[in-house]
């Protein structure tokens, strides 16, 4: 092969070159620019060649050494490139640059400030199953089959027989924490709960409650109204004032609904308490002694109070979020939002 067919294939490789690794660019460089390869050989051959070829030849040498290092800049470019790309840091527990902002879902932060509102007096966090059978959830609660508040909570079976279903609230921990201690029992049990109803801006399939139990010698309603006065107080702020309406639950007699003055216009009447001072934010009341005697805890022994707060509800009251379904959209504006 001529040198002139030489160098227009050198060319053509040059061109065509690439490099994967470190180790392609080193193959580059000894093939085409070191005094070993192409280069080399181009300049040896100059004082070979014939006197009117030398200038063609000087020409070419030099298109070959320019195209050949711009190449080489290239693909070490490239390479260098490609290594940053997937470099890890080398410290990987170091935390991330601060372009993304994050904070704490609403949920989480007022579920932690009730629990610590809570353990404050002492009391212990219990769990129970979100999937539950019918008599912790039903049943034990003194809801008997055919009792009309089951028809109070629309349920989600997952089995009909025997009933397997989404709790449709924390109350079964009550049983089950009962079932397996004997008093004095005082916990609280947060979690989710699941309700079959039509997804708006105030009622949502899933949400979530913090149950309250104390049972124990003596327990009376006094010991209920101090401890839920004070963690009112605790939640929304010293001003707060609590006021308690008769009601009906099947697990308490008697049972009751607690409101606080409207924490928005300090009772005055917004549209918020719907002009009335007062917002609802849970039921309460005294253990049924039959719920005891479910759990077998000796109802002429032991008293206790129960109490369940619905957690969406209070951070909406608290920080002022007007649809319960911001809750669960993971909208990034809603989630970053500083509360
Ligand atoms: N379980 C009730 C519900 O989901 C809330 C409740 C009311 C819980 C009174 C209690 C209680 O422990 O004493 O509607």
């Amino acid at each position: 092969m001529g040198w002139r067919e030489e160098v227009e294939r050198a060319l053509e490789e040059i061109e065509k070159f690439v490099a994967s690794h470190e180790e392609d660019l080193q193959r580059f460089k000894e093939q085409f620019l070191s005094k070993e390869g192409l280069v080399g050989k181009l300049s040896r051959l100059i004082r070979e060649v014939a006197r009117e070829e030398k200038a063609e030849l000087g020409k070419a040498l030099n298109t070959i050494k320019t195209k050949a290092q711009e190449k080489y800049e290239f693909l070490k470019q490239k390479l260098e490139e490609e290594k940053n790309r997937f470099k890890c840091p080398e410290d990987t527990t170091l935390p991330s640059s601060d372009t993304l902002k994050f904070s704490t879902h609403p949920i989480t932060k007022t579920l932690g400030e009730i629990v610590n509102i809570f353990k404050k007096l002492n009391f212990t966090v219990a769990e129970g199953p979100e999937i539950e059978d019918d008599w912790h959830n039903f049943t034990a609660l003194n809801i008997p089959e055919d009792h009309p508040a089951r028809d109070m909570q629309d349920t989600f079976y997952i089995q009909i027989n025997p009933p397997i279903l989404l709790r449709t609230h924390t109350s079964p921990v009550q049983i089950r924490t009962m079932e397996t201690h004997k008093p004095p029992i005082r916990i609280i049990a947060p979690g989710r709960v699941y309700r079959n109803e039509t997804v708006s801006a105030r009622s949502h399939v899933q949400f979530h409650q913090v149950e309250g139990l104390v049972v124990g010698s003596n327990v009376s309603i006094i010991d209920l109204k101090a401890t839920l006065d004070w963690f009112a107080k605790q939640f929304f702020g010293p001003g707060t004032k609590t006021r308690y309406r008769v009601s009906f639950f099947p697990f308490t007699e008697p049972s009751f609904e607690m409101d606080v003055s409207c924490t928005l216009c300090d009772g005055k009447g917004c549209n918020v308490c719907k002009y009335t001072g007062w917002l609802e934010i849970l039921g309460c009341g005294m253990v049924d002694p039959a719920v005891l005697e479910n759990c077998n805890i000796d109802p002429d022994q032991y008293s206790g109070f129960a109490f369940g707060i619905g957690i969406e509800r209070l951070a909406m009251l608290k920080y002022g979020i007007k649809d319960i379904r911001l809750f669960f959209w993971n909208d990034f504006v809603f989630l970053s939002m500083d509360i």
